[in-house]
């Protein structure tokens, strides 16, 4: 089967990143055509504006889409198009799982959590503005249908995927009626799912206990600007950005990308950590239903982590995305050694 499936490169580490995923991918011998498209500075300087229709077009078209991190200006300049892309699509779950790698020392051992994030609303869908020079006000949407849409995914991801327990994240006794909202849409939902545990905590509790024993979590819930915090904590559990996957998903389009930006620090060095973008190419092809392709992929990655000789400076090594790139594709396993 020949899989057409959108690829937009990003910026900053974006296109060393996915020409790394792409690279991994392909040595599993799934065929797919890669349709290139541009979103953010370079969609602007080709003069298409920020997210080209072109763009947003091929993936609804294809319903799959591989994308590197976008920049996103602070304060002046154009709005994020992570977040218009989202918007836009109606991505509105945001999955991003997180776990201990064996070889790879951190605090923590036996972290394998799952954070469901709701992807439109809530303060980070960034609907602000002037009252008067010197006074801003930002507006925390929150309805009942997304809060209900992200809960029933979460719990149905939880059913197909044998997880036990959700933790649904909340700052309900102070934003009573917003996060009050979003806490009793989810437990509506929960009341269909008797067989799977539901426990309610304040966000700044959930910080606390992820700190100290985050091996209790199994799936977070959350509202969105919630969800962006506590993702790139998870991260920190694990071993940084460089390793965490993720995934946009709406009822008919999904793009998969990591949680990690554009790193403008280390771009252009090929020093970037091709990791997070190659699992959630992994995630990728397990949503179109290469899942021995995806378990190879995960493997690779797992035996290279494990014998720790070839590793990328976020992980305490000296590899180029290049040389990690290469040891993942050396590593991966035959199709009959992995379980799908
Ligand atoms: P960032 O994730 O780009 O970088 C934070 C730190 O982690 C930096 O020191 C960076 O070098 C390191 N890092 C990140 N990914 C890495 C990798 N794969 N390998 C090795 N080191 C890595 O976060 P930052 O600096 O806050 O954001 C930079 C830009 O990226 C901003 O414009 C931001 O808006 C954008 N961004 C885009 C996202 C997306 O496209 N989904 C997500 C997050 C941020």
């Amino acid at each position: 089967m020949k899989y057409t499936i959108t690829l937009l490169a990003g910026d900053g580490i974006g296109p060393e990143v996915t020409e790394a995923a792409v690279r991994i991918v392909e040595a599993t011998g799934v065929d797919i055509a890669w349709e290139s498209h541009l979103a953010g500075v370079d969609a602007v300087e080709a003069g298409l504006g920020t997210l080209p229709e072109a763009t947003l077009d091929s993936i609804r078209q294809n319903r799959v889409a591989l994308k590197g991190p976008i920049t996103t200006p602070v304060g002046k300049g154009f709005r994020s198009v992570n977040v218009g892309l989202r918007k836009a699509l109606n991505t509105y779950v945001s999955l991003r799982p997180v776990r201990s790698w064996d070889g790879l020392k951190t605090r923590h051992d036996g972290v394998d959590l799952v954070v469901f994030r709701e992807n439109t609303e809530g303060l980070y869908a960034g609907r602000e503005h002037t009252v008067v020079p010197g006074v801003v006000e930002a507006l925390k949407i929150i309805t009942a249908d997304a809060s209900r849409r992200i809960a029933r995914y979460a719990f149905e991801y939880a059913r197909w995927t044998g997880r036990r327990k959700i933790t649904v994240v909340h700052k309900a006794a102070v934003m009573k009626l917003s996060d009050g909202l979003f806490l009793d849409s989810c437990r509506e939902v929960a009341a269909d799912y008797p067989f799977i545990e539901v426990e309610e905590m304040p966000i700044d509790r959930l910080a606390m206990k992820l700190v100290l024993a985050p091996e209790q979590f199994d799936v977070l819930l959350m509202e969105n600007l919630y969800g962006d915090i506590v993702s790139d904590l998870c991260s920190g559990l694990v071993g940084g950005l460089g390793i965490v996957p993720g995934a946009n998903i709406g009822d008919t389009c999904a793009v998969f990308e990591a949680v990690h930006g554009s790193a403008p620090d280390i771009a252009g060095q090929g020093k970037a950590n091709p990791i997070a973008l190659t699992l959630s190419a992994a995630m990728m092809l397990r949503h179109i239903g290469e899942r021995v392709a995806a378990a190879r992929v995960e493997g690779g990655i797992a035996r290279v982590l494990t014998k720790g000789e070839v590793r990328t400076g976020d992980l305490g090594g000296k590899a180029s995305t290049h040389e990690i790139t290469q040891a993942i594709i050396d590593a991966l396993p035959a199709p009959e050694e992995v379980r799908a």
